[in-house]
């Protein structure tokens, strides 16, 4: 596993963003026989990295063209036009911003299915249709769920409906008026193992808040218990993150980290 630490939430998404330029446009020879297949996340704490990465698509040096997209997750009962779902999101926060990604290769779970078993499966179905996820972005919540995989979801878990816990609702309340009450108690998600069978897997940690998930993360048992912690077994995992979230790690692990990465550091 690389751990990238930057100084703060800005320097790291400006980071993952030349991480994501790089990795699409080296793709392009390519883009003849397949897209470049790229997972990305909803929250907080990718709003930095997609600010960039519309600028840079803006200025004419990156593609979306033969991009094809996957999101993680989606709330279950909410509408599209719902400002709380994540297509709404997803939509508001990027791809209606960029000036060459096609419609058509945008893909997010249906919360309104009235079929979850079916539309997870259609969902794994078009991963595989495409030769898997090239590169899958993530975040994680404060009990290190990745994507919505609660904490003692398997870790070897498919794309699938997902309760959500009291504590999850309640971090997520913020956008729905502060009542967890408000916040859908299911959702469709993509499973640990989905995201493990990506080639890459960049997750971001941000804040104070993720310290606990960054060091169970990087540094703990692998565990269904801190679903994130499945990444210490993927060969491809990179996780960037800022000073702030490097509060709980044990100081041999940080320097090391800081020492090999040293070239890294914007
Ligand atoms: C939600 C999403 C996750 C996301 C997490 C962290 O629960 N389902 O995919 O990673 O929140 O969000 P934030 O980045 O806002 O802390």
């Amino acid at each position: 596993m690389r751990v990238v630490i930057q100084d703060n939430y800005e320097k790291m998404c400006q980071w993952a963003a030349n991480y994501i330029q790089d990795k699409i446009n080296e793709h392009v020879e390519f883009f003849e026989t397949r897209p470049f297949v790229l997972g990305l996340p909803t929250g907080s704490s990718p709003i930095g990295v997609y600010q960039e990465l519309i600028k840079k698509n803006k200025a004419g040096e990156l593609s979306f063209a033969n991009v094809v997209t996957f999101n993680m997750d989606e709330y279950l009962g909410l509408p599209r036009e719902h400002d709380q779902s994540y297509w709404y999101f997803m939509h508001d926060n990027f791809f209606d911003h960029l000036v060459d990604m096609k419609p058509e290769n945008i893909n997010i779970l249906d919360g309104m299915t009235d079929d979850p078993e079916a539309e997870c499966a259609r969902y794994e179905g078009k991963i595989a249709s495409y030769g898997g996820i090239d590169l899958f972005m993530g975040g994680i919540g404060v009990d290190g769920h990745l994507a919505f995989n609660e904490p003692f979801t398997s870790l070897t878990s498919r794309t699938g409906l997902r309760d959500l816990t009291t504590d999850t609702r309640i971090v997520n309340s913020r956008f729905f008026d502060n009542d967890p009450e408000k916040v859908p108690a299911k959702a469709l998600s993509v499973g640990i193992g989905t995201v493990m069978d990506s080639r890459e897997v960049l997750v971001l940690i941000s804040g104070h808040n993720k310290a606990r998930a960054l060091a169970a993360t990087v540094e703990g048992n692998v565990s269904h218990k801190w679903t994130c912690s499945a990444l210490q077994m993927h060969n491809g995992a990179i996780i960037a993150c800022d000073e702030e979230a490097c509060g709980e790690l044990t100081v041999d692990a940080y320097k090391y980290f800081l020492d090999i990465e040293k070239k890294e550091r914007l």
